[in-house]
């Protein structure tokens, strides 16, 4: 039988597709990890859309502002250098690369004590001193806080209320080893956007705060000035030939700043607490410094 004649399943549906088809009609594909935490301006919604503007070739795979890593996950590059200026959210991707295995024991034990009480008492416990314990506490509260959003005051700490789910899914086992074996090949680093040294023909994404909407990730705060440094970054990466694509809001400030480049209109359905000031209503660019013949579906 040709391969293309077989149907691919994913784990999940394996057993159920050995009966449907039988054993040889069907081959089995890696199941892809997803992102662990729940952030806001994940990828997830839109991604397909994102990636048919990906440029054809390009070497290693940078995400300087790497969030819950939607993208990242999905393209399943060999080599990586992530980061993010979150340090409890950096600390959980390096916990979950080199010691899964404790932070899944720990996660089962937040997991058997969860209620109100337990989640404000875990909440107060700011930055515990050990890393399994910031990786652990950083996932519960995740997941079991007020709509999974992500909010620090200005000392930098956690404040989300709790989340009054029924059943929040504060261990998925399965997800956090795959996530685990596929951050064996990166190099996860806490910094700045700017803290990254990407060669010529690398690909750079990044999704930083975006221009005009929730900043509520860390403690320092993203604003034109910062929009104006990351465009300067930029120019800088072009001149390398870098390859960079970019997803910002789409206002007339950001379409100026990057005048020179592609800027492509993505329609996405999720602004949070979205001022109209200069925003055309629910939708994004994505700006690249490379021709982009929408037709890469990597
Ligand atoms: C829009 S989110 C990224 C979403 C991500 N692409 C995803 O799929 O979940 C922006 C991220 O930028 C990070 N960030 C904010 N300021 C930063 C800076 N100066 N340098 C690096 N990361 C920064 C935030 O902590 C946050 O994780």
């Amino acid at each position: 039988m040709l391969e293309e004649d077989k149907k691919v399943f994913e784990f999940d549906d394996f057993l159920e597709g050995i009966s449907k088809y039988g054993k040889s009609k069907i081959s089995i594909q890696d199941k892809k990890a997803l992102p662990f935490v729940k952030w806001v301006g994940g990828k997830r919604s839109i991604l397909e859309e994102v990636k048919k503007y990906l440029p054809c070739e390009f070497k290693e795979y940078y995400e300087p502002f790497i969030g819950g890593g939607a993208m990242f996950f999905n393209l399943g590059n060999s080599k990586s250098y992530i980061s993010d200026i979150n340090l409890e959210l950096i600390t959980a991707y390096l916990i979950i690369k080199k010691d899964v295995k404790k932070l899944i024991d720990r996660l089962k034990e937040h997991k058997t004590f969860h209620c109100e009480d337990y989640f404000y008492k875990t909440r107060l416990n700011q930055f515990p001193n050990d890393p399994v314990e910031v990786a652990s506490r950083f996932i519960y509260i995740n997941k079991t806080c007020y709509n999974g959003l992500y909010r620090v005051n200005k000392k930098g700490e956690f404040n989300s209320p709790f989340g009054k789910y029924t059943n929040p899914k504060i261990l998925d086992e399965e997800n956090l080893l795959l996530c685990s074996k596929y951050l064996k090949n990166t190099i996860i680093r806490y910094g700045n956007f700017q803290d990254i040294n990407p060669k010529k023909n690398d690909l750079v994404y990044f999704d930083p705060p975006y221009h005009q909407t929730y900043s509520g990730y860390s403690a320092n705060i993203f604003d034109e000035a910062k929009q104006i440094e990351l465009r300067i970054f930029c120019d800088q990466l072009t001149k390398q030939g870098v390859f960079f694509m970019l997803s910002n809001s789409d206002t007339s400030f950001i379409r100026e700043q990057y005048s020179k480049y592609n800027i492509n209109s993505i329609v996405a359905p999720r602004f949070i607490n979205c001022k109209s000031n200069g925003r055309k209503g629910g939708q994004e660019v994505l700006i690249t410094n490379y021709d982009t013949k929408r037709s890469n579906s990597k």
